[in-house]
């Protein structure tokens, strides 16, 4: 990645009567920044920012946030865009490469990926180690953590054309590796899967053919399902993303680094949300029990959240959710289920909340995980495989960071420092003395 930093003017920082100036970058979009590398060397002094609220912890090219307008861009293109008008495959070449593909290229990347969607043999061993009521998301973690051992001529991290397969590999085995989970829970023989299906509907094949019947894909469902991984690809420094960075900070493989991506995004405030969301809904139940939530998600004692709602970014509605929301109904609307009743709630306690004083005081919306729930939920899969399904769809950003973070002149291994408030330098007091 070329770095295309440029300084514009400088911020000066007085202290104890001497000031220290560090320069300020232009953004191409969204907030400048402060230069504050040297401010350590210049002051003794760290910056204090838990939860990066205020950081920015590299410069990226992928995408783009604007929280306040609920703008959000892959390489420039607008979420709904793409959603309305590309496919997984087409979204995952843009974010990789930067640009959409023309040509040749669609086709070279399609069977790029789909020569890499077979698991080694002996990759199924490990699913026999699980017990079967083991939720997917460990499985997960342990099954990708573990390509390491099986791909050998794609961790070298310094190699360019290691990293192309290693990428190639996580975005082609990442379905199966899913479709495999779920299979495994349900007692189902694992399902191979075929090259002559896309992205969506291979993954979809893999997780409901059954040996005695083959599944028929329904275009209007395997769409929706392709839309929403494309909503759920990237999503800036989110934290799973800026684990996948961190981890891969220190030169660690990349199977390993979207195995620590996969740990992060397993977390109910994070890509866990899709599925506490779906819980919470059953847990209202009906429309007459939404107040009793609402006045416990406000209330201070109570550590009760609106699952599928707030965002550290997005102080507006989050664009993911609109498309989402659309994709809902459509689904609902193929299936035949107009009065789903997790629906009904759904969009009742959207309509409270955001009239409530309190969520529109705390800019709290509906963001990407209050709707998937329902729609997943109505494709068939079960509560546990929502945030398996998130993670198949965040492999393509995460590689795609990675990348760009092995690839950033200005790339270093991550090291935070901290304020400490301990205890002072002290002696050892021998156990008969204390
Ligand atoms: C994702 O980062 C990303 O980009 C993530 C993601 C991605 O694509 O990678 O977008 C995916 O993770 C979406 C978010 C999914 N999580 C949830 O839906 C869980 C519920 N939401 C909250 O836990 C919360 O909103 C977060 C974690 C999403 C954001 O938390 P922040 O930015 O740390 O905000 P905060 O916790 O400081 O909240 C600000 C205030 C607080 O009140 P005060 O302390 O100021 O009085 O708003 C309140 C919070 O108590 N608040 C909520 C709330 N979310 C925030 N109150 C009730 N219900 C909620 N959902």
């Amino acid at each position: 990645m070329k770095s295309d930093l440029k300084e514009s003017g400088s911020v000066t920082i007085t202290r104890n009567g001497e000031s220290f100036d560090f320069p300020v970058y232009k953004a191409g979009e969204g907030p400048d920044v402060f230069d504050i590398r040297k401010l350590y060397a210049m002051t003794g002094a760290f910056t204090f920012d838990p939860g990066f609220t205020s950081t920015a912890s590299c410069e990226s090219k992928i995408t783009f946030i604007d929280g306040d307008r609920g703008i959000l861009l892959y390489r420039g293109y607008p979420i709904d865009q793409l959603a309305d008008n590309s496919d997984f495959l087409e979204v995952a070449y843009l974010l990789l490469k930067g640009d959409l593909p023309q040509g040749k290229d669609r086709e070279d990347f399609r069977s790029a990926i789909t020569r890499h969607t077979m698991v080694h043999e002996q990759l199924k061993m490990f699913y026999s180690g699980f017990r079967r009521d083991a939720h997917p998301m460990a499985i997960m973690v342990g099954v990708v953590g573990a390509l390491a051992a099986f791909y050998h001529d794609s961790t070298d991290i310094t190699d360019p054309k290691q990293r192309l397969i290693a990428t190639h590999r996580m975005i082609a085995k990442m379905p199966t590796i899913a479709a495999m989970a779920y299979k495994y829970s349900t007692g189902q023989a694992f399902v191979f899967p075929r090259n002559d299906l896309d992205y969506t509907s291979n993954f979809m094949r893999m997780c409901f053919a059954v040996g005695a019947e083959d599944y028929v894909i329904n275009p209007v469902l395997s769409s929706a399902l392709d839309k929403i991984f494309i909503l759920h690809m990237d999503h800036e420094q989110n934290a799973s993303t800026s684990t996948v960075r961190l981890a891969g900070s220190s030169g660690a493989n990349p199977f390993a680094c979207i195995a620590a991506g996969i740990a992060s995004l397993w977390g109910p405030a994070h890509g866990g949300a899709n599925e506490a969301a779906l819980n919470m809904l059953e847990e209202i139940g009906t429309v007459d029990r939404i107040p009793e939530f609402i006045n416990r998600a406000k209330d201070k004692n109570d550590p009760f959240r609106l699952m599928g709602f707030g965002h550290r970014v997005y102080k507006n509605y989050d664009p993911r959710a609109t498309v989402m929301r659309k994709a809902c109904h459509e689904v609902l609307d193929e299936l035949g289920i107009k009065d789903e009743p997790l629906l009904q709630v759904a969009m009742e306690l959207e309509r409270i909340a955001l009239e409530d004083e309190y969520f529109i005081e705390k800019k709290l919306y509906p963001n990407i995980d209050f709707y998937s729930g329902i729609t997943l939920r109505a494709l068939g899969f079960p509560t546990d495989m929502f945030t398996v399904l998130f993670a198949v769809a965040r492999t393509v950003g995460w590689i795609a960071q990675w990348s760009e973070m092995i690839e950033d002149p200005l790339q270093k291994i991550g090291r935070p420092r901290q304020i400490y408030t301990g205890a002072p330098k002290r002696d050892y007091v021998s156990t008969d003395e204390r």
